[in-house]
């Protein structure tokens, strides 16, 4: 382990709880940062409003340090609108087969402005600042130094992990294939950055000075030495999180999540129009011949939305996006600080068998 990272972090496990946007609830944040690990909450779909209020929600359940992570997006971008039709005309076919009453509607906005989003995460200060899907500007990094923030970056390959290194970022999550969730990726088209842990972490080890955080795959202590022996500073797990009783996610998720096999386990682009990795369920097959011709995220992401809202209510995980990384399957349900103990508890375990 590099202890400065811990130490820098002011938490007393090499363990943070992955950032889960739509999924991480204050409670869940609050619960994990008690119990001494690093909690991060998911900001990327929050209005700065919402960052602000789960921000001091966390502050009332826990004295300790946490985590808000942003998606980085272009404030504007070019809309196919065509496109957009042909993907309104696939999903309300798909919602009306499946028996939902809704259809989708054109949102207006297609997401949440990072510029405000950024604006509030400073107004909110929390410990730490962490970023996927781009790197900040320059004049951001400059904002959060000077109010003291810890900076982390996510990178998915060893050129992406030098590029926050460049840009004065005080760690990197290194985000290898097996990993839950949307890919950070932005250097390169996401199938030429699917690389798994055990080769990354020594690639980047190699490559950059500042502490490297795994996440991808890891879901107990052995795990996290294993991550700590091949150069990681910490680990971050999400999937790992998501069966806790604090944890957002859908009920059906859950359960899914309990059943899954590595089998079951892929890189889908219908939900969101990004890379992601989770459960191949009815909704990934039915929309897997159009997936490529879908609008990039953020739109296809807020056009799936309502379908998602009406998957979740109905439980109907086999529409829902189940996010969830390879390790899906050795999920445990259990109280969240009890869940950071108990993988504490089997770290310390695997570290004694090596002494
Ligand atoms: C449900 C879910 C949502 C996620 N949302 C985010 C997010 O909002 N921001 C982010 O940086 N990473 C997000 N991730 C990725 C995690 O930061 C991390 O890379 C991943 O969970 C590690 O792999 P694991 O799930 O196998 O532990 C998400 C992962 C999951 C499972």
């Amino acid at each position: 382990m590099v202890p400065s990272l811990v130490a820098r972090l002011g938490i007393e496990h090499p363990l943070i709880q992955a950032p889960m946007s739509g999924s991480t609830t204050p409670a869940l944040v609050a619960a994990v940062s008690n119990a001494g690990a690093l909690g991060s909450l998911g900001a990327g779909y929050l209005e700065p409003q919402a960052i602000l209020d789960q921000a001091r929600e966390i502050r009332a359940a826990s004295g300790h340090p946490f985590a808000i992570n942003l998606f980085v997006l272009p404030e504007t971008f070019e809309v196919d609108m065509a496109a957009v039709d042909a993907a309104r005309r696939a999903l309300d076919a798909l919602m009306e087969r499946e028996g939902l009453d809704v259809r989708t509607v054109m949102p207006a906005r297609w997401a949440p402005s990072f510029a405000e989003q950024f604006a509030a995460l400073c107004e909110a200060r929390p410990a730490v600042a962490s970023f996927a899907f781009d790197l900040i500007s320059p004049g951001q990094m400059r904002q959060l130094k000077q109010l003291g923030i810890v900076v982390v970056g996510t990178a998915t390959t060893v050129a992406e992990a030098r590029a926050w290194e460049e840009l004065g970022a005080d760690a990197v999550s290194l985000q290898s294939a097996e990993a839950g969730g949307h890919r950070g990726t932005f250097l390169h088209e996401p199938e030429e950055a699917l690389i798994g842990l055990f080769a990354l972490l020594p690639l980047t080890a190699r490559a950059v000075k500042i502490p490297l955080i795994a996440a991808g795959g890891i879901m107990d202590g052995r795990g996290m030495l294993a991550a700590e022996v091949l150069g990681a500073a910490a680990s971050q797990l999400g999937t790992a999180f998501l069966a806790c009783p604090e944890c957002g996610a859908a009920a059906a998720w859950k359960h899914d999540l309990a059943g899954s096999t590595e089998h079951d386990v892929a890189t889908i682009r219908s939900f969101s129009g990004r890379a992601a990795r989770g459960l191949r369920n009815t909704y990934v097959k039915a929309m897997a011949a159009i997936e490529a011709e879908l609008p990039a995220y953020p739109v296809t992401n807020a056009l799936t939305s309502p379908l998602r809202r009406a998957a979740a209510a109905a439980g109907r995980g086999d529409l829902l996006s189940e996010w969830c990384g390879q390790g899906a399957g050795l999920s445990r349900a259990m109280p969240a600080g009890e869940l950071v103990a108990v993988l504490m508890d089997e770290y310390v375990q695997a570290r004694r068998a090596f002494d």
